[in-house]
């Protein structure tokens, strides 16, 4: 499946020009990139690759070192999961884990349909309420499994009525 269907690089071109073609630029120009298209996208990848004549593996080998870089677009909705310790001993690793299941994808992942991206994250400051999930911007405290499931619900229902 093509993910990046007609990508256009322009603005991608425009971070090389702006960062300069030197290798020790490449790290600013991938986040610049990932922050103009949410993703790195591989046509990107390749065109820094090409620009700075490096390898594209090398360019490769960077956005996989760093948890920071996204390869894929990421979901219409991202869910975070906390993993700090408040969350974890009130049960977020079974939240993570249920949703994991329920979404049928991993943590860093996106559903098939584009609708949800998972993630683990660490404290987010609001203990006295953990276990805590976040989606998008909008804070849910003392969750549960019945709760998570009417929250994805929600989120559903949401995207089939636009
Ligand atoms: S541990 Fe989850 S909000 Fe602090």
């Amino acid at each position: 499946m093509n993910k990046n269907p007609d990508i256009d690089l322009t603005p991608a071109r425009e971070a090389v020009e702006s960062r300069g073609r030197r290798r020790s630029s490449l790290i600013p120009i991938l986040q610049d990139i990932q922050k103009i298209y949410g993703y790195v996208p591989r046509p990107a990848a390749e065109m820094v690759a090409e620009e700075l004549s490096i390898f594209p593996a090398e360019v490769y080998g960077t956005l996989t070192f760093y948890a920071q870089f996204r390869l894929e677009p990421r979901g219409r909705h991202i869910i975070k999961v906390c993993q700090g310790t408040a969350c974890h001993v009130m049960g977020g690793k079974d939240i993570l884990d249920y949703l994991s299941g329920r979404l049928g994808i991993t943590t860093g992942g996106t559903t098939s349909d584009g609708l949800f991206s998972l993630e683990r994250v660490a404290c987010l400051g609001c203990c006295g309420i953990a276990p805590v999930v976040v989606v998008d911007e909008k804070f849910f405290g003392h969750v549960t499994v019945q709760k998570i499931e009417s929250i994805i619900e929600s989120y559903r229902q949401g995207a089939s009525g636009e």
